[in-house]
């Protein structure tokens, strides 16, 4: 290893770019911690190596902090320490390098700006009124001066239900639904608004919105209000510091006014109600005469629960514009959006004062056509508005998002144009896949979707019915498919305290976080705490995992270390000293297609087996969570015990785990099969399903791992025959059938066009035919993970994660001509484009970021030439940083059925 170079010796030719930490970039008021550095590098000299760095940082008045020069290769969530000590900081951090040739500039600056040290800093009182939920939504305003001209000015908020927050009335921000939902009861958070450029000199007005939210609107299918509170409250505090230093600060308390306006009605599942003519004109404005506004009550608040807050902001991340569909019907306007979305519909209309305007939402269409609203079951996704005046109107509803891709406009205004809406939790994308098959980019295009559709503060299973969830299934099922496509390493990593903080508050691991169902009464037991389910509560240890595997994420291991531990640690103890768990309710291979309609946990795939081989496969996980970043002790245990797990589960239900698809495929996965089995388990695996013509016949749980557990043990053609099939009970059936999101059930569209009834659901007055059929839930999604490491041919490898070490691995099947994926890596832009040329050659060329190496690792038959950069080599051939070409000769193409 080349010695490190003096500090004055320059490496023009390196640069270090794209310097982030820990949190997501558009946050501001985060928690007084230690920054997280991850850099990328580009160079000129491609055998440039960084052998130290060193991390500089600069405050808001100059003072400058440079950290000891530090020797290694590392640039993943390296720890700046002694740059960040204090509430309201603010320090722009910047890193520079040194290759054996010298060292670099320094990166550009990446800000972090500490909140308040703790809830307890908000010294106001939290204030709202006395309405109950589904009632008119509290207003709220105060007035205030700013005497000098403004230097800094920072909003500090949060509230019980959630907030919109108005400066003179412009928003403070353009994300919605803060402060999210986050485990409530014991961990609530509080948004930093930057509102420098809002405050004026001279009258101001601050008001506030409030909604109910998750806090008392409607949540969960069994159609609870007030889970989290009866009353909605803000707590907030403006801190303004002028040009001169000195400082005025406006908080929440009894000198502010409170009324309502023109929100009616606003709840999550159901939509809102803006009735115009109750909107007060120029409330939000300094100079407004509020004598008739009432006192805020003063309501007590949990500030020792208050942290800053660290999830990914809800924004607007796309506009979709309309078509109008069935013109002759002239009583309503039925509109198509093309895209299945989380959000709403932006009209306009032209109307007269008093006109009633409803759009009402769904995600497919029946026959009419009319809106397919059964799936809602009772979330009634209605937005109405009442005008106050004649003439054009811009109408867009608050505090709800509907899952739709259609929508219908009634009333007597006249309809102008529409715009969907779509939000999300702004997770950036990072991984782009394209290939010669139209169906399967359209595949992978409808799970990004889905993933984006069900990120809106928390990961949720569905968007649109009374339910959108945490479900811990789904997240687990679709944690290394959605880490490949967004970056999602600080959104995992806030929902991941969450489960922790509700794992303890529950005594165990729930079906969802945060864990709204322990709080409500079920009918049999006296409440819904269903916790350590198999293949859910799961998420303890896959989750954490993959973000290990996806993003190099040590830290979030370390985080989650204890969590592991006790969800071990509650599994073991649940087994009272027998050898497995103990027979209970278990969501089994939920949704197996052949399970009985209406009682999806049914599965081929025994619950017994099932719980026992998840149980093994976290205790695996968290011996190797141990070995990253626990203890030498820990690692013993649990390494011992998974693998008595593993013997005992093969002896006593290896045999039955045999006789379905599900159950070779969790067998094989998660190494309970001996290796001395594991080809004849993995061929009866195979002939399963090309016998049954790569038909799907897994659920949940089954199906993230079927073509894993096949290609890993060699069999492409069933596992090809099952991917690219397009007949009903497959991934592309769906596409065919015009889907834009992955559905919940393989035939929720039955080939005659009728759409599934989803029986499961219990019909109510409201809705007599509620069906549980939802268009959007993202755990089928889980195949794409496949797809990148296979189709395109690109993967991390776990020994190595954060894909410092890659493998592309490109497996064509039959009828590919080109596959391409990119990934942004937290070393840079990873990448791999093939082409076939008539079979009788493969051409690739792949890139691999600075900082990481890669294997080549190409589809070779024993007449096939390999070549790198000209060079004949072997598979397995390793590079380092640099774009290289690949060529085969004679490569070997998976043949498999095609099914349609
Ligand atoms: C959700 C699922 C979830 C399941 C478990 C359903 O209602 O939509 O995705 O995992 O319940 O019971």
């Amino acid at each position: 290893m080349p010695s490190i170079p003096v500090t004055s010796q320059r490496d023009e030719a390196t640069r270090v770019i794209g310097l982030q930490t820990q949190f997501s970039a558009d946050l501001i008021g985060l928690p007084i911690v230690d920054p997280q550095l991850t850099w990328q590098t580009i160079s000129e000299r491609p055998d440039a190596i960084q052998l130290a760095y060193e991390i500089s940082s600069v405050g808001e008045t100059g003072e400058v902090v440079t950290s000891p020069v530090v020797a290694g290769s590392d640039q993943i969530e390296i720890v700046a320490s002694g740059h960040i000590s204090k509430a309201r900081e603010i320090r722009y951090l910047r890193v520079r390098i040194a290759t054996q040739y010298g060292w670099s500039d320094f990166s550009p600056y990446t800000k972090f700006e500490t909140g308040l040290a703790s809830g307890k800093e908000l010294i106001g009182d939290s204030i709202g009124d006395s309405s109950s939920h589904s009632e008119p939504s509290p207003i709220l305003r105060k007035e205030f001066q700013a005497a000098k001209k403004i230097a800094k000015a920072r909003l500090y908020a949060t509230s019980e239900g959630i907030h919109a927050l108005y400066l003179n009335a412009v928003p403070v921000t353009d994300e919605y639904f803060t402060p999210g939902w986050t485990a409530y009861d014991d961990r609530r958070t509080f948004v930093t608004y930057d509102v420098t450029s809002l405050v004026q000199v001279g009258g101001n007005c601050l008001s506030a919105e409030l909604g109910d939210g998750w806090t008392r609107g409607k949540l969960g299918f069994m159609n609870m209000y007030d889970n989290y509170g009866k009353n909605l409250h803000l707590l907030a505090q403006l801190e303004i510091t002028y040009m001169d230093g000195s400082k005025d600060v406006v908080v929440t308390d009894n000198s502010w006014k409170v009324s309502s306006g023109e929100i009616q009605f606003a709840d999550i599942y159901d939509g809102t109600t803006i009735d115009y003519s109750k909107q007060q004109k120029g409330w939000q404005l300094a100079g407004f005469n509020d004598s008739s506004w009432a006192v805020p009550v003063l309501y007590p608040f949990a500030k020792e629960t208050l942290v800053a807050r660290t999830s990914t902001r809800v924004v607007k991340v796309e506009e979709f514009s309309s078509r109008i569909l069935d013109t002759k019907n002239t009583s309503r306007t039925l509109l198509d959006f093309s895209q299945n979305i989380s959000g709403w519909v932006r009209l306009t209309v032209d109307g007269k004062k008093g006109d009633v305007v409803t759009i009402r939402h769904a995600e497919v269409l029946e026959p009419g056509p009319n809106l397919h609203t059964a799936a809602l079951r009772t979330a009634k996704a209605t937005d109405h508005y009442t005008l106050d005046r004649d003439g054009r109107h811009v109408l867009e509803p608050k505090f709800t998002f509907h899952g739709f891709q259609f929508a219908e406009v009634t009333g007597p205004a006249k309809f102008v144009s529409a715009v969907g809406v779509a939000i999300s939790s702004a997770n950036q994308r990072r991984g782009f896949f394209t290939s010669s098959d139209a169906r399967l980019n359209r595949l992978h295009q409808n799970v990004v979707w889905s993933i984006a559709d069900n990120m809106v503060s928390v990961p949720t299973d569905c968007p649109q019915r009374d339910e959108r969830l945490g479900w811990t299934g789904d997240a687990q099922a679709i944690a290394m498919t959605s880490n490949t496509l967004f970056k999602l390493d600080s959104f995992w990593r806030n929902w991941l305290v969450d489960l922790w903080v509700d794992q303890k508050r529950v005594g165990g691991v729930g079906a969802v976080v945060p864990d709204i169902l322990s709080k409500q009464p079920s009918p049999g037991d006296g409440g819904w705490v269903i916790t350590d389910r198999a293949g859910w509560a799961d998420a303890a240890t896959i989750v954490p995992m993959a973000a290990y595997e996806s993003y190099g994420s040590a830290a979030t291991l370390k985080q989650q270390l204890e969590s592991i531990r006790a969800y071990v640690e509650g599994l073991s103890n649940r087994r009272k000293g027998e050898k497995f768990l103990p027979e209970e309710f278990q969501f089994g291979d939920w949704c197996d297609p052949d399970a009985p309609v209406d009682q999806p946990w049914l599965s081929k795939v025994k619950a017994q087996f099932v719980a026992n081989a998840f149980f093994a496969n976290t205790v695996q996980l968290a011996a190797d969570a141990e070995a990253l970043v626990g203890d030498a002790a820990h690692h013993k245990k649990f390494t011992e015990l998974a693998a008595t797990l593993r013997e005992d589960i093969w002896e006593h239900f290896g045999q039955e785990a045999k006789e379905t698809t599900a159950g070779c495929s969790i067998a094989l996965e998660f190494g309970i099969v001996p290796d001395s089995e594991k080809v004849e388990v993995a061929k009866l695996l195979s002939d399963m399903v090309i016998a049954d013509e790569g038909k799907i016949t897994t659920g949940f749980l089954g199906t993230p791992l079927i073509l894993h557990a096949l290609s890993k043990n060699g069999h492409f053609e069933a596992a090809y025959t099952m991917l690219m099939r397009r007949k009903v009970r497959s991934w592309l059936y769906q596409v065919d059938q015009k889907a834009t999101t992955i559905w919940e059930r393989w035939d929720a569209i039955r080939e005659d066009g009728s759409i599934h009834k989803g029986e499961m659901a219990t019909a109510s007055e409201d809705q007599p035919d509620a069906s549980m059929i939802s268009f959007n839930h993202y755990a089928y999604g889980a195949v794409i993970d496949w797809v990148y490491r296979n189709v395109a041919g690109i993967a991390p490898t776990t020994k190595s994660p954060g894909y410092r070490h890659i493998t592309f691995a490109p497996r064509p099947g039959q009828g590919f001509t080109y596959a391409s994926a990119e990934i942004s890596t937290p070393f840079g832009e990873a990448a791999i484009s093939w082409e076939l040329v008539g079979e009788s050659v493969l051409y690739a060329k792949v890139t691999v970021p600075f900082g990481s190496c890669a294997v080549i690792d190409f589809p070779l038959k024993s007449n096939s030439v390999l070549r790198v950069n000209g060079e004949i080599v072997l598979n397995g051939f390793e590079v380092g940083y640099g774009t290289y070409n690949v060529t085969v000769s004679a490569p070997e193409v998976a043949t498999f059925r095609a099914v349609s």
